[in-house]
């Protein structure tokens, strides 16, 4: 399968995303995947100017030379696409937002019902291309990922991927100094599953999202380290 993933942390390797991320690739690699890797913090990508010349006259190409340039063919051909992200400000970071908008200039302006929704028209390729979400948070409650989920879930249906599952690390800053064998296992066993089916089992998910910490004890450890990085 070859897959595509889109890590939007600015932190790449040290980052909490990146733990779960990681060991989800070395699961995709056991099992022969061919994976794509792209760094957002890496790449030179404008903003959509939304004149849509990408439509209406240069169909299906961008008006901007920028880094998206890379970006096109892998979207279009791979198997999968997984999205690797912290939540900022209850939603995916802006450098993600940024590059999601850029697709626009592969779809087909005209419109359809689809699921009884007015929708751009999808090609079967599009149709047959998994999507999956790796994303980590501050805060200490699972609910804290809900708003990006449901914005993730909606622009699969607009782009035509089918959304195949998610692996969620809530208070991620507890991952750092506390044993979480089990977690990594999981999120390589995800990944490895992933790779052959294209799906993540719900079994994997439940144990990487599971509590590190209580919430009063979360909030403790936040609160001692802040006050000793600022005084
Ligand atoms: C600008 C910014 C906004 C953030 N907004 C939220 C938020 O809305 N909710 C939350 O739970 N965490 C928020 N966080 C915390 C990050 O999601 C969290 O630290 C995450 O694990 C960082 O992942 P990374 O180390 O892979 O970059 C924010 C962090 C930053 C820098």
């Amino acid at each position: 399968m070859r897959v595509l993933i889109i890590n939007a942390s600015p932190f790449q390797r040290r980052s909490n995303t990146s733990l779960l991320l990681n060991a989800f690739i070395s699961g995709l690699n056991e099992c022969g995947s061919k994976v794509e890797l792209f760094n957002l913090v890496n790449l030179t990508i404008h903003p959509c100017r939304g004149d849509l010349n990408c439509w209406f006259r240069a169909r299906g190409k961008c008006i901007q030379r920028d880094d998206m340039d890379k970006l096109y063919e892998p979207f279009t051909n791979a198997d999968a696409v997984i999205f690797s992200t912290p939540v900022y400000c209850d939603g995916v970071p802006g450098q993600l937002k940024v590059m999601m908008d850029r697709l626009v200039a592969g779809g087909d302006p005209h419109l359809e019902i689809r699921d009884d929704h007015s929708r751009h028209p999808v090609t079967l390729r599009q149709q047959s291309q998994k999507f999956a979400l790796i994303a980590s948070c501050g805060l200490w409650e699972l609910g804290n990922f809900d708003p990006m989920i449901m914005h993730l879930k909606a622009f699969c249906n607009n782009i035509g991927f089918t959304f195949c599952g998610s692996l969620l690390r809530p208070h991620a800053f507890a991952m750092k100094n506390r044993p979480i064998n089990d977690i990594l296992k999981a999120a390589k066993c995800a990944g490895k599953s992933f790779g052959e089916t294209g799906d993540i089992p719900e079994a994997y998910s439940v144990v990487v999202k599971r509590d590190i910490v209580s919430r009063e004890e979360y909030i403790n450890e936040v609160n001692n380290k802040v006050t000793s990085l600022i005084h």
